[in-house]
């Protein structure tokens, strides 16, 4: 049956890591279906997440997750316009699963396949946000494996213009919560842990390089030695304060160079996305030092950590700009 209206319907795969994911977006910004199968419980007895283990789960469960998002969103093989699937970066194991699936999917489907680069996915999770946002804008991704300033002139373009020189801030969390004895996955972990502690109790260094660099290691070794002086005689409450002071400075850090990064670059849009987005200090204090200068959008918690849906609003937009790639596995490249 012909539709009356022509809107587009792009399913998103997203597999980089341990969320296997699938979804339906209509016309780059409405969410018909979004289906996030998380494997934490397969990791956790690791402590991290085990690649091997985490590619061979993707496969498993993409048919699965497949049906459900083309049934929840009601659409059927036919009525999807276009396939879009992560294509890095990630882990190479993963990004293969999903690319294969999606190239399977396109062939059979007769339907024009996108590869998206991740993380600009995670900037486009702040279009389904608000589906009056539109570039110039500037965005802060802050994710398990990057802290990336980036620079969004128009759709499809990013210029990054500040990175991390070592750890990103969501390895950071990760490593300072397998310390405190926090479990995995620990940026959750830590961030609940963190409103029982006092900053000021333990302090722990600010890291601080110039221009729009960071660098998190330090803090990191500084929290190890800081255990290891207190030995034995650690309480929870210690481990609640250490907590507070490691996420305070990786917060403000990340804000001080936004905020230069805006004084450098006004811009009236601020996005900040990635899981780290997801926590609480973070998204309280960037309200406070974006206010009055620009507008900041957030995505809720589930399209801040991966999920599918952002991946086919950026295959969407990205279908249509001049920088699109096919989908081959390929971390370095931009789009
Ligand atoms: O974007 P994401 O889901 O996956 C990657 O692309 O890496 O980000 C995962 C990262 C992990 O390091 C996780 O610990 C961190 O986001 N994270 C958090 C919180 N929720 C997730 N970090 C701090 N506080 C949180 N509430
Ligand atoms: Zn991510």
């Amino acid at each position: 049956m012909r539709r009356v209206q022509s809107r587009s319907l792009t399913l998103g795969i997203e597999t980089s890591c341990d969320e296997t994911s699938v979804a339906v977006v209509e016309d780059g910004r409405r969410v018909l279906s979004n289906v996030i199968h998380s494997q934490v419980d397969l990791h956790k007895e690791f402590g991290g997440v085990v690649p091997e283990l985490a590619a061979r789960d993707h496969l498993e469960r993409l048919p699965q997750v497949l049906d459900l998002a083309l049934g929840r969103a009601a659409v059927k093989p036919d009525d999807i316009d276009l396939v879009a699937v992560t294509r890095g970066p990630g882990l190479v194991g993963c990004l293969l699963v999903g690319v294969g699936v999606g190239e399977g999917l396109a062939a059979a489907w007769a339907k024009p396949l996108a590869g998206v680069n991740h993380l600009w996915g995670h900037i486009y999770a702040a279009m389904l946000t608000r589906p009056d946002l539109e570039p110039p804008l500037l965005g802060l991704v802050v994710s398990g494996a990057h802290s990336d300033l980036v620079r969004m002139p128009e759709h499809g373009r990013f210029e990054v213009i500040g990175r991390t020189r070592d750890d990103a801030a969501g390895e950071a969390f990760d490593k300072a919560a397998r310390m405190l004895g926090l479990g995995f996955p620990g940026g959750p972990a830590l961030d609940r842990v963190a409103r029982r502690g006092d900053p000021r109790r333990q302090r722990l260094p600010r890291p601080s390089l110039p221009g729009l660099e960071y660098s998190f290691s330090g803090l990191k070794t500084a929290l190890l030695y800081r255990l290891r002086d207190l030995g034995e005689a650690v309480t929870d409450q210690d481990r609640a304060d250490l907590a507070a002071a490691f996420e305070q400075s990786v917060v403000e850090s990340l804000l001080e160079k936004l905020d230069l990064a805006l004084d450098q670059n006004p811009v009236a849009e601020v996005v900040v996305a990635g899981g780290v987005a997801a926590n609480s200090l973070l998204r309280r204090r960037a309200a406070e030092v974006i206010a009055g200068r620009a507008r900041l959008t957030m995505p809720p918690l589930e399209l801040c950590t991966d999920n599918a849906a952002m991946i086919a609003a950026a295959g969407h937009y990205g279908a249509r700009s001049s920088s699109a790639q096919p989908a081959d596995v390929d971390p370095s490249l931009s789009w």
